[in-house]
């Protein structure tokens, strides 16, 4: 799909990625301490479906394995694609980030968040403001006529500024009638360099944030993410739509009443 999408591929990207932000939304109010992510995997589904919508995650495929469930949820030293199992259950002064994909209609919304499970040490709530402020200031570059690394490096260096680091081996990416379309959208990299931002580019912008090393592994299951050095993480996300006056977050939740 192009990296500029037409008004008519837009409006319904609007649409996908509400949804997609209203199933966030119900999915971290569930969060508590004795919950297994995969109630939460299970609520997710069920929400999604409330919305006439369902996961773009499962069933994925990279390579020639396919995502078993309908969300990721990552705890601790998990960085993403944690698969929800009922052998994980959440734990006080746990984090976990909640990463949720939806296809409606056609067109994928794609959000997540990091949140804290009851009571945390207060270096991880840093960690989590810290990659929440790296997001936002990456948002604030993706204004036409900056380029993709201007986004990059801003969240790079508001990382690295506050002593933590950001994963290299997965990426944000533009998002359309697929989940993943170009333009790969680096956490670390120069000012000035990658892709032309113009108007109507949908972008999901997705910080991974470390206390420790930017190294990570991934787990015998095949999909989750880990830090090598088993420090926590933290990530979230947005879709973000890039236009003449600004960038606009389209993984808002809107009121029953617009
Ligand atoms: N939601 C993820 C992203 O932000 C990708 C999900 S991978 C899957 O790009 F395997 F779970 F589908
Ligand atoms: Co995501
Ligand atoms: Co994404």
């Amino acid at each position: 799909m192009s990296l500029i999408k037409t008004n008519e591929q837009i409006s319904r990207m609007r649409e996908s990625c509400t949804i997609a932000a209203a199933v966030l939304d119900k999915l971290r109010s569930l969060v508590r301490p004795g919950i297994t992510t995969q109630d939460l995997d299970e609520a997710g589904r069920d929400i999604m479906a409330d919305y006439g919508a369902r996961s773009a995650d499962y069933g994925y495929q990279i390579g020639s394995r396919r995502y078993p469930a309908h969300t990721c949820i990552s705890v601790n030293e998990e960085v993403v694609h944690g698969v929800p199992s009922l052998r994980r259950i959440l734990h006080d002064g746990d984090i976990v980030s909640l990463d949720v994909t939806v296809e409606y209609n056609g067109y994928i919304g794609d959000n997540a968040i990091t949140i804290p499970v009851g009571q945390i040490d207060p270096r991880l709530e840093k960690l989590i403001r810290v990659t929440e402020e790296s997001l936002a200031a990456g948002i604030k570059q993706a204004v036409t006529g900056n380029r993709i690394g201007d986004i990059s490096h801003a969240i790079q260096s508001h990382v690295e500024a506050n002593g933590f680091s950001v994963v290299r081996d997965l990426v944000g990416h533009g998002v359309g009638e697929q989940m993943h379309e170009p333009p790969e959208i680096p956490n670390f990299g120069r000012r000035g360099t990658g892709t032309k931002i113009k108007p109507g580019m949908t972008l999901a912008i997705e910080p991974m944030v470390n206390i420790g090393g930017f190294r990570t592994k991934t787990l015998s299951d095949g999909w989750t993410v880990v830090t090598a050095d088993n420090s926590a993480s933290a990530h979230c996300e947005h879709t973000v739509l890039t236009t003449d006056q600004g960038p606009e977050i389209l993984t808002v939740t809107k009121s029953a009443a617009s």
